[in-house]
């Protein structure tokens, strides 16, 4: 099989894909042979990006439930759901809000349960799934300024192994993905907050073997290992993709 056809006529979702991570993860898949569906709360960019990879936009805010079974049921025979959609309010703990925690945590956890109860019944009547949940290091070492967001991560990782467990009797498989600080809007946004923001990117970036950012490509293409069939006895995982930040 040509390594650049892995995922010849398969189809994926993925989440938050208007942007960033998932703007390369779409990308990827589509140069691997999928047919994507870039589903985001922004329209437009993900209309931007489907239109880029010959594919699919659709808008899904990933926090409502109904709107993931619709977004599913559009694309029928959903193959690989790779959840990505993710967002954080940075601050030291005790500054933030039961508001900025609610928010952090619908999108980032609630976001992913939402998403994969929508796929799972039509990835089990097929008998096939490849489920990619976009975590990050945060919830395996935690991340200064993120409290909440490193609890949501950390979920994911926790949800993806029982969903491994549950249905891996149908074929599916499931995996995270612990990113470390990758180059993107979200990232970059923590300048925002002034020389507090640049310590913490800065700390994050120093904390890497590679002593650098990482880019979404990177992340993009351990996500298209996992959903290929060069990953056919992988479940459970989380597989870390920074630069080192996380290893034990
Ligand atoms: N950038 C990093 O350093 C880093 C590190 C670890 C993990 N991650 C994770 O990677 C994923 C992608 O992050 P990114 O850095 O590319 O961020 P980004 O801000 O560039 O992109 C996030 C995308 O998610 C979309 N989104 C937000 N809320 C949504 C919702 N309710 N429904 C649907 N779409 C929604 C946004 O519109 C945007 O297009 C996130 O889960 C993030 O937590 C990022």
């Amino acid at each position: 099989m040509l390594r650049g056809m892995r995922l010849d006529g398969r189809k994926a979702l993925v989440t938050g894909g208007a942007s960033g991570i998932g703007a390369a993860i779409a990308e990827r898949l589509a140069a691997e042979g999928a047919e994507v569906w870039v589903g985001d709360v922004n329209v437009p960019g993900a209309e931007k990006i489907a239109g880029e990879v010959n594919g699919h936009a659709i808008e899904l805010d990933v926090t409502d439930l109904d709107a993931a079974k619709a977004a599913v049921e559009a694309i029928g025979e959903i193959a690989i759901l790779v959840n990505n959609a993710g967002t954080d309010e940075f601050g030291f703990f005790p500054t933030t809000t039961p508001e900025q925690w609610q928010r952090v945590i619908d999108i980032n956890l609630n976001g992913v349960l939402n998403c994969t109860a929508a796929a799972l019944p039509v990835m089990q009547a097929a008998s096939y799934g490849r489920i990619v949940s976009i975590s990050s290091e945060a919830g395996r070492v935690g991340s200064k300024g993120s409290a909440v967001y490193s609890a949501a991560k950390a979920g994911v990782i926790g949800f993806t192994k029982v969903i491994a467990r549950e249905n891996g009797r149908y074929d599916i498989t499931a995996n995270a993905i612990a990113p470390g600080p990758i180059e993107t809007p979200l990232l970059m946004g923590a300048l925002g907050l002034g020389p507090m923001g640049e310590r913490l990117i800065e700390n994050m970036r120093s904390q890497t073997q590679l002593g650098r950012l990482g880019q979404p490509f990177e992340v993009a293409a351990a996500v298209a290992f996992l959903a290929s069939d060069d990953a056919t006895f992988v479940t459970g995982e989380t597989l870390g993709v920074s630069g080192g930040l996380g290893m034990v």
